[in-house]
């Protein structure tokens, strides 16, 4: 069957989102409302609140989606939405709107994991991209390299020892008063600073080849500031988060060309709201260049969280009639 559409439902974080995806790789609507301004005053994301919020915003969100790829129900082939991980209260939202719609349509339910949808973006915007392909994914909850062997078909071979890299950048934005969320302030803000205005300690780990650890180079920024604050010497907010993004990118980058050397793949790709650093990106375009690898990440809209990389994930379960039937429940903690 061709023109394959799925009408996919995101909302494990702080987006309630919905989108339609033709044959996994045709977006023909991407709706996120996003709840940041919302949780902003608090300085991170309240659960409560965001469950909340998906309730009231979830059916109009799917509207719009609907209209904007101009479908009905009707033309809709089957259901799909992010069943973990993420917050359990958020996610049961739209887990619960994606199995009454499943129902009461009699259509076939997918549950996707939300980072294989992360990882999957990347073919949005390109097309002759196929397993198999590395990808680094960072996000605020997850720094990851996978190896993609096919669509369906993922190994992790690094992870954090402690915090994600996006969790680092807002923790460090937070420190320094740049607010949340703190990845696109930190970009921003390096961008007039000297990324070699302090060496910060590598995110590195002593026992593993490719695993990453942020909480070293977190607590040398926290201790950078104390010192100053004690010695009354003025601190280069700019600089020190330039150094501090330098710190963090070069590792990611180095672990992710070692990964694609050591297996031999010569597609590399970025997923996650961290992807979406301009840093990482023209560092990683950099060494992959050197390196003869072919480099390929989202658009920013596709790198933060959206449903459209959910459909795209759903259209290789759709094929291989992976569905789910009504006893699907969220798991906060879902494995890849
Ligand atoms: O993928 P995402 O939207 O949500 C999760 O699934 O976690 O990622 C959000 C994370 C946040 O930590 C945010 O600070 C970070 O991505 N982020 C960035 C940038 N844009 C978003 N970090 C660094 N540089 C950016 N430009
Ligand atoms: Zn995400």
């Amino acid at each position: 069957k061709s023109n394959v559409k799925i009408l996919a439902i995101e909302s494990s974080c702080d987006e309630t989102a919905a989108a339609v995806v033709e044959d996994g790789r045709k977006v023909l609507s991407n709706i996120i409302s996003s709840q940041i301004d919302l949780h902003t005053i608090y300085g991170g994301v309240v659960p409560e609140i965001a469950s909340r919020k998906h309730i009231e915003n979830i059916n109009f969100v799917i509207k719009d989606a609907l209209k904007e790829a101009n479908v009905t129900f009707d033309d809709i082939d089957a259901i799909a939405v992010t069943y973990g991980p993420g917050l359990v209260g958020a996610l049961l939202v739209g887990v619960g709107e994606a199995k009454a719609l499943a129902y009461g349509l009699n259509k076939p339910l997918i549950g996707v994991h939300h980072i294989k949808g992360h990882v999957l973006a990347n073919l949005i915007e390109h097309e002759e991209l196929e397993p198999p392909f590395v990808c680094l994914i960072v996000s605020g909850g997850h720094t990851e390299i996978a190896i993609v062997k096919d669509y369906n078909d993922f190994e992790i071979v690094a992870t954090t020892r402690d915090d994600a890299a996006g969790e680092a950048f807002d923790k460090v934005a937070r420190s320094v008063g740049l607010g949340y969320p703190g990845g696109p302030k930190i970009d921003k803000a390096a961008k007039l600073g000297n990324p070699h205005a302090i060496e910060f300690p590598k995110a590195r780990v002593n026992d593993s080849k490719y695993d990453f650890s942020f909480s070293g180079v977190k607590s040398a920024v926290l201790n950078y500031q104390n010192k100053a604050n004690m010695t009354g010497e003025k601190i280069n907010v700019n600089d020190l988060v330039a150094s501090f993004q330098r710190a963090v990118v070069e590792v990611l980058v180095e672990h992710t060309i070692e990964v694609a050397k050591d297996y031999n793949i010569k597609n590399v790709a970025m997923a996650g709201g961290v992807a979406s650093n301009t840093a990482l990106r023209s560092l990683m375009e950099e060494k992959c260049s050197e390196e003869g690898l072919k480099l390929h990440f989202p658009s920013p809209i596709y790198c933060t969280d959206n449903a459209a990389m959910i459909g795209v994930a759903a259209y290789f379960e759709y094929l291989n009639e992976n569905f789910k039937d009504l006893a699907l429940n969220a798991v906060p903690n879902l494995e890849l």
